[in-house]
């Protein structure tokens, strides 16, 4: 039977608020991030929890970390999971920290002189990204973070993971040298990355809030999680498109990095970009990838699922819910109109995609 496509129904009063308040997450250029369709994840979330209210949930593709912002705003008890680091710290700092924010003088000892004599950003990336500089900055940074806990230390990693995915043209770290063709006056290119620093601070600062459950985070590829029921499983996970990869790691492997330090890794220094070595899943190949959400539908077959779908993106939306229905017995899918300008006009309409959301219960 083919799906039934319904238009995504107008939100209630209270999921457009939920929506509302978490629009403030600090905002990252994170491929596939679903900050533009807060109000209809947040109409999803509600429609499919529990009558008694909101209960366990889990986000097992986290990435930039709004959603599980969001679900917090719903009071859910929300799980982020995310295979990498980035997206744990960010969840740390703004899902489950519920009450620390960065003192003024957190923030001025960290920008003050360094505590040790660490200079792996500078030996490894002066000429690759940013100002000779800005490069010291993040060295004396981690010499006063690395003595910090809880918290406060997620909030300012994030915070300098922030500051450097602003500054980089277009938040992705494959456009490495003299970046100057990119300069386009624009304020986020001109900031160095202390002044970065200190407003995506307050940024974070802004957005702690304490939820009313214990939140929790993760790091894990999304089949090494528990297979447990969860009153909520939301999966965002990497689709195959068209015509490129959908490789994280190479488009942010610096904040990777940068959000431990590259403690334990190990750089490519054959590169141009030092990135960080690819991490293949069933999620990387065209070939594997319908197994993958095979897997991932069987994994949680007992959970109530929210999927977000773009179209022409692969797996098909057809296949999507015949996997779903091997699992399921009620799937709606919602389709969310939605259009990305940016680009000129013939490749904003070339990139025009719908969204979809597929409530499986
Ligand atoms: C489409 S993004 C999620 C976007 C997120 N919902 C947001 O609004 O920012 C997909 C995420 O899945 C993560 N990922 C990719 N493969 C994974 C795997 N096998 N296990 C866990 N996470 C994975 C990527 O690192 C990426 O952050």
């Amino acid at each position: 039977m083919p799906p039934r496509l319904l238009t995504a129904p107008l939100t209630t009063p209270a999921a457009s608020d939920a929506a509302a308040r978490a629009a403030i997450f600090p905002r990252v250029r994170w491929m596939g991030s679903k900050h533009k369709l807060l109000p209809h994840l947040a109409q999803a979330f509600a429609d499919v929890a529990p009558a008694a209210g909101p209960g366990s949930a889990l986000d097992a593709f986290s990435g930039s970390g709004v959603v599980s912002y969001l679900l917090k705003h719903q009071g859910w008890s929300v799980h982020s999971n995310d295979y990498l680091g980035f997206p744990g710290v960010v969840a740390s700092a703004g899902v489950v920290n519920h009450d620390t924010v960065l003192s003024g003088d957190d923030v001025e000892r960290i920008l003050g002189p360094a505590a040790d004599e660490r200079d792996f950003v500078r030996r490894t990336f002066t000429g690759v990204y940013f100002t000779p500089d800005d490069l010291a900055f993040l060295d004396s940074a981690w010499s006063h973070i690395d003595t910090m806990s809880g918290g406060g230390r997620a909030v300012a990693i994030a915070a300098l993971c922030l500051a450097a995915a602003r500054k980089q043209p277009r938040g992705v770290f494959t456009l490495t040298g003299d970046l100057s063709r990119y300069d386009d006056g624009r304020r986020d290119l001109r900031l160095s990355l202390r002044e970065h620093f200190v407003e995506r601070v307050a940024d974070y600062n802004a957005a702690v809030f304490a939820g009313p459950r214990e939140c929790t985070v993760s790091s894990l590829e999304v089949g090494e999680l528990p297979q447990r029921r969860h009153d909520l499983v939301y999966l965002d996970p990497p689709y195959a498109p068209p015509a490129d990869d959908n490789d994280y790691t190479k488009r942010f492997h610096f904040l990777e990095g940068l959000s431990r330090y590259w403690v334990g890794d190990t750089i490519m220094w054959d590169t141009k970009s030092r990135k960080l070595p690819k991490r293949v899943t069933k999620y990387s190949s065209r070939r594997t990838i319908e197994e993958a959400f095979r897997e991932v539908f069987k994994q949680f077959h007992d959970s109530p699922l929210v999927l977000s779908y773009s179209s022409n993106a692969l797996p098909d939306l057809e296949t999507l819910v015949r996997l779903l229905r091997e699992v399921k017995d009620e799937v709606e899918v919602r389709r969310v109109p939605h259009t990305y300008h940016y680009g000129t006009h013939r490749s904003a309409v070339r990139r025009s995609v719908d969204e979809y959301l597929f409530l499986a219960r």
